[in-house]
């Protein structure tokens, strides 16, 4: 009997345990994905992977919220209508299913940046100049009135920012491309968050425009490439050569047999005497 009862317990240990495994996790999502202002409104949008009755966003650190949800809908949606200050940072959100008591595991976290715009833009300039050729090292500096900051650098058409730092004191950041490519062209700003508030970002600062040019390649390699095509054609002309000599040898080795087949195959010559 005992083994029996420990059977039972250990299965439904298993179905129990398999089944919290199970659940897949879900996806969060921002809407806007990006620069949206204090006071502004924002959804977060937890995407299911299950019906679920339960849904719970987490702020890191800070409030959670939970949610009750109808049925038959694969996402739930959390919205602040007007946003503040505490509303920015990383969030995680999480569901359970109606007939279980386990919850899912978390899922991947999302940053709510909230733009303030009582903060000044960044300022920027470009070391050495906008347009350089391949190769050159460019230096993007990105500096404001000492608000103690990390920077983060902008490239337009880029969702993300592309490069951040903590400005070392003094308020300023420089961003170097080591030997630039005609891929690093583009018009890229800065930013700022200030210290202490690592999801409050200042707005998009002025542009800097950036233009890398391909460089021709250097004379000594115009040369190579010159010497390596005489050297194509010579081999083209010998082989060409060597071809036409092989092909006139078998016809002329052809032409000597059927010469010879003729001879054998002949009537002997008749003589025709006057
Ligand atoms: C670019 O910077 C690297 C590393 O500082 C240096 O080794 C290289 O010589 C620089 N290149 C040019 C073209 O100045």
């Amino acid at each position: 009997m005992a083994p029996m009862v420990v059977d039972l317990i250990l299965g439904w240990w298993l179905v129990a345990a398999s089944r919290a495994q199970q659940l897949p996790r879900p996806s969060l999502s921002l809407h806007p994905s990006q620069g949206v202002s204090l006071g502004d409104t924002v959804t977060l949008r937890c995407h299911l992977p299950r019906l679920a009755a339960w849904v719970w966003l987490f702020q890191e650190g800070g409030w959670s919220y939970n949610k009750g949800k109808e049925k038959e809908r694969d996402t739930a949606e959390f919205s602040f209508v007007s946003t503040l200050r505490e509303h920015a940072g990383r969030y995680r959100c999480q569901y359970r299913e109606s007939w279980s008591e386990e919850a899912s595991e978390k899922s991947d976290p999302v940053e709510l940046v909230l733009t303030d715009v009582r903060y000044p833009p960044s300022s920027i300039s470009i070391h050495p100049e906008q347009h350089v050729g391949t190769g050159t090292n460019v230096t993007i500096s990105c500096w404001n009135k000492d608000y103690g900051a990390t920077f983060l650098l902008h490239k337009d058409g880029s969702s993300a920012p592309i490069k951040h730092q903590d400005s070392s004191g003094g308020g300023a950041a420089n961003f170097t491309f080591l030997a630039v490519t005609p891929a690093d062209s583009g018009t890229y700003r800065c930013s700022y968050r200030p210290r202490g508030y690592p999801f409050v970002s200042s707005p998009l600062g002025d542009s800097v425009m950036l233009e890398v040019t391909p460089t021709p390649a250097p004379p000594g390699a115009e040369e190579q490439s010159r010497a390596n095509l005489v050297m194509a054609l010579v081999r083209g002309f010998v082989a060409a050569l060597v071809f036409g000599l092989g092909v006139f040898f078998v016809i002329d080795a052809l032409s000597l047999w059927i010469q010879r087949d003729d001879n054998c195959g002949a009537p002997p010559p008749v003589t025709v005497s006057v």
